[in-house]
């Protein structure tokens, strides 16, 4: 797929499958290439401005890695040291920035903030993680799902949990790629219905489905994939407590996961909050990848960065 320079990567729902299938190959081909030791450095010369309203270890680390596999570097900015965080405006910001880098890539609360940026700056953004998506995050899923089946098509993937930006973006992506995609959130937590809707148009072109529920054994039945993250999301930290009463339902424990296929995956995005969301026993054993998706976001991003700066 040709047309993916000069692109913003802000949510999944901007690509179609056959852009997200060729990610996923160059992906592939660029992990290939750093195990066997071979240097591919197409972004000598190129800088990626990384802004950071939030704390992080893997986007931070896999962003700055990444540019710096592909010979170029990477500038960590946290919002409170920059003029942004004194009153200047978004708008400007990316103005001044694009005179100097050639991608911004920024974790934000707002995604509307993100989408304001990409409008102001006049290089591709791509988007770390806001309130609505994780765009990054949902493509290392695929492409771990992708190497534990070898195909994507045709999977039951199960998400149980919080309706979250992780969730936004796993939903959509993998209904593009033709999976069954199975949720169960609690009523009141559901995916965004403008998400949904995305989703299930999508999974109708690419012969998949996309269904809801608020019962996670309904959900998990027969999966190929159990997918959960935190049920309370940076931001919602005074909504811990509660949520944990109203979550406890949704844990996925080694009970949830023999409802699954017997030779199921365990995904979360981590940080995890063991204990609670997921128990030891579930991701520490034989069906977790969880370390395969965190690294499969260097190997993401590094074709996302190839892809947009047309390297
Ligand atoms: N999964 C993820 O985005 O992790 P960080 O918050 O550590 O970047
Ligand atoms: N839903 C989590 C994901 C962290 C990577 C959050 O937004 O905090």
């Amino acid at each position: 797929a040709e047309g993916l320079k000069g692109r913003d990567f802000l949510v999944l729902a901007d690509f179609t499958a056959a852009e997200l299938a060729h990610l996923l190959d160059l992906a592939a081909q660029l992990k290939a290439l750093q195990k066997e030791g071979r240097p591919f450095a197409p972004l000598a010369g190129k800088t990626l401005a990384m802004i950071f309203e939030k704390p992080s270890t893997r986007t931070r680390v896999s962003f700055e890695v990444g540019m710096a596999q592909l010979g170029g570097q990477a500038l960590f900015l946290s919002r409170s040291d920059l003029q942004l965080g004194r009153g200047e405006t978004i708008g400007d910001t990316a103005r001044v920035l694009s005179r100097y880098v050639d991608a911004i890539m920024i974790r934000a609360y707002s995604h509307r903030h993100v989408v304001e940026l990409a409008r102001a700056a006049t290089v591709p953004v791509i988007n770390g993680l806001t309130d609505f998506a994780h765009p990054c995050q949902a493509l290392a899923d695929l492409l771990t799902l992708r190497e534990a089946f070898g195909r994507l098509k045709g999977l039951k993937l199960a998400y149980v949990g919080d309706g979250n930006n992780v969730a936004h973006s796993l939903i959509v992506g993998a209904a593009k790629m033709g999976l069954d995609v199975a949720v169960a959130t609690p009523e009141q937590y559901a995916p965004h219905p403008a998400v949904m809707e995305t989703a299930r148009a999508c999974a109708a072109e690419a012969g998949g489905s996309v269904t809801w529920t608020t019962d996670p054994a309904a959900a998990v039945s027969g999966a190929h994939a159990v997918y959960t993250d935190v049920w309370a999301s940076m931001g919602q930290e005074d909504e811990a407590e509660a949520r944990k009463a109203i979550f406890a339902p949704y844990q996925v424990n080694a009970d949830l996961m023999a409802k699954a296929d017997p030779q199921a995956v365990f995904l979360h995005c981590l940080p995890a909050h063991r204990g609670e969301e997921v128990t030891d026993e579930v991701i520490d054993g034989p069906q977790s990848v969880v370390f395969d998706q965190a690294e499969n976001r260097l190997h993401v991003q590094k074709a996302i960065l190839v892809a947009l700066l047309g390297a």
